[in-house]
């Protein structure tokens, strides 16, 4: 430390000098916005780009890019295909630094009417407003899209979420690929559902993944963050590492740490989730009480086959109707014990949510209800508690 330092203040407000001589086992969280140059030199290097180099939080961090770094792996896990990634503040902001750093105004994007509620809103409501017009359509039924894609040259983007939130209806990944290819579009897929344990839509032949983190790669509900990946690495780390750093959608390190310690158990948990919900949806489906069970793990689910062929196993969400539905739905809500009213996903234990006046809300309700997101419906998160506590407090609910 300098020692020509005199006043006790100014020893106060000096930072210290970092005293570890070993690494650390684990990640360190850099809690710092800025880091310091050894001199103008290296400064003016970085900042023009001649090497390499933390400048400012809001542009990188370690901790960030080193989390951001560990999903890009994953993402394409057992191909040697590259990929980058970017940490986002949320999973809605990796959607609009993805597209608000790909697309222009008389831009057009293709995609389906069941996505997540807010994403839904944010096309039609941010992007609509600055002239980047959304085309909704049936991505199941492929002459459609290629109808869809022949008829507006502008699209440039085919956006897709798959299995899509809430009611499991599936998207064939491969196809959209190559159709999105055929007329010189980018494909993006929100995996959130999945995680790249699950399916990897970039090995697929997609060009982006998108993931609300916040769910299963965090797993322990404590944190907001989101994830773009991009197999263009030169698209990833320019024009929309661009938009991240100038629109300030950069994750904190605090919440890129939370997920990195959730991501360590991905695969127990993932694994765990997916047997419980099977166990959930047989049981659902069986009883008398119940009208219909939507999980792409069950032989009745439309999508069981695509599933099969492009995920590993068939995730931990899914979703029903009770015969009676908006009374007896809020009815069986009301009386839910174990399981946890939230309105979230993705978690350790076991959620419950009501689409129509919480995730869709805002969603027009011809939209909605032309998806399968009818009043009535109930969605579930399966956690990873053991499974007889799931069903014991569903069966008391239902009685
Ligand atoms: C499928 C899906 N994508 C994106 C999001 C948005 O994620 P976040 O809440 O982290 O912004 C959600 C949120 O529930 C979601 O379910």
């Amino acid at each position: 430390m300098n020692k020509t330092i005199t006043g006790f203040g100014s020893k106060c407000a000096k930072e210290v000098k970092d005293p570890r001589t070993t690494t650390p086992h684990i990640l360190p969280i850099y809690a710092t916005s800025s880091f310091k140059f050894e001199n103008i030199e290296q400064g003016i290097d970085i900042f023009k780009g001649n090497s390499q180099g933390h400048v400012y939080g809001r542009y990188a961090n370690p901790t960030v890019d080193a989390v951001a770094q560990k999903i890009a792996e994953l993402a394409v896990f057992g191909t040697d295909i590259s990929a980058h990634a970017l940490l986002t503040s949320s999973g809605m902001s990796a959607i609009s630094t993805l597209v608000g750093g790909l697309l222009s105004a008389g831009e057009k994007f293709l995609t389906q009417g069941n996505l997540y509620g807010g994403t839904t809103e944010l096309f039609l409501k941010i992007f609509g407003r600055l002239g980047i017009e959304t085309i909704f359509c049936n991505l199941q039924d492929l002459e459609e899209v290629e109808k869809k894609l022949k008829e507006n040259k502008e699209i440039k983007m085919i956006y897709c979420e798959t299995p899509a939130n809430p009611t499991m209806a599936c998207v064939d990944l491969r196809q959209i690929a190559t159709l999105a290819k055929k007329y010189n579009a980018w494909s993006a897929v929100d995996n959130t559902f999945c995680t790249p344990y699950l399916q990897q839509p970039l090995v697929l032949g997609n060009d982006f993944t998108i993931h609300s983190t916040t769910k299963f790669l965090n797993g322990h509900g404590n944190g907001i963050a989101g994830v773009i990946i991009g197999k263009d690495v030169d698209l990833m780390k320019n024009r929309v590492w661009q938009n991240l750093k100038l629109s300030g959608t950069n994750a904190n390190p605090w919440d890129a740490w939370l997920i990195h310690n959730g991501m360590k158990t991905l695969e127990l948990r993932m694994n765990r989730h997916c047997e419980n919900a099977m166990t959930i949806a047989t049981y659902l489906s069986k009883h008398q009480k119940v009208a219909k069970v939507n999980y792409n793990g069950l032989s009745s689910h439309p999508d069981h086959e695509l599933s099969k062929s492009q995920m590993s196993q068939f995730g931990g969400m899914l979703s029903f109707e009770l015969k009676g539905g908006l009374d007896v739905g809020i009815d069986f809500m009301n009386r839910i014990e174990f399981c946890t009213l939230a309105p979230t996903l993705g978690d350790v234990d076991t959620l419950v949510l009501h689409p129509a006046s919480s995730s869709h809300i805002n969603v027009d309700k011809a939209i909605r209800e032309r998806n399968g997101i009818t009043d009535g419906l109930i969605r579930l998160s399966v956690g990873i508690e053991n499974s007889v506590d799931i069903t014991n407090d569903l069966e008391q609910a239902l009685s």
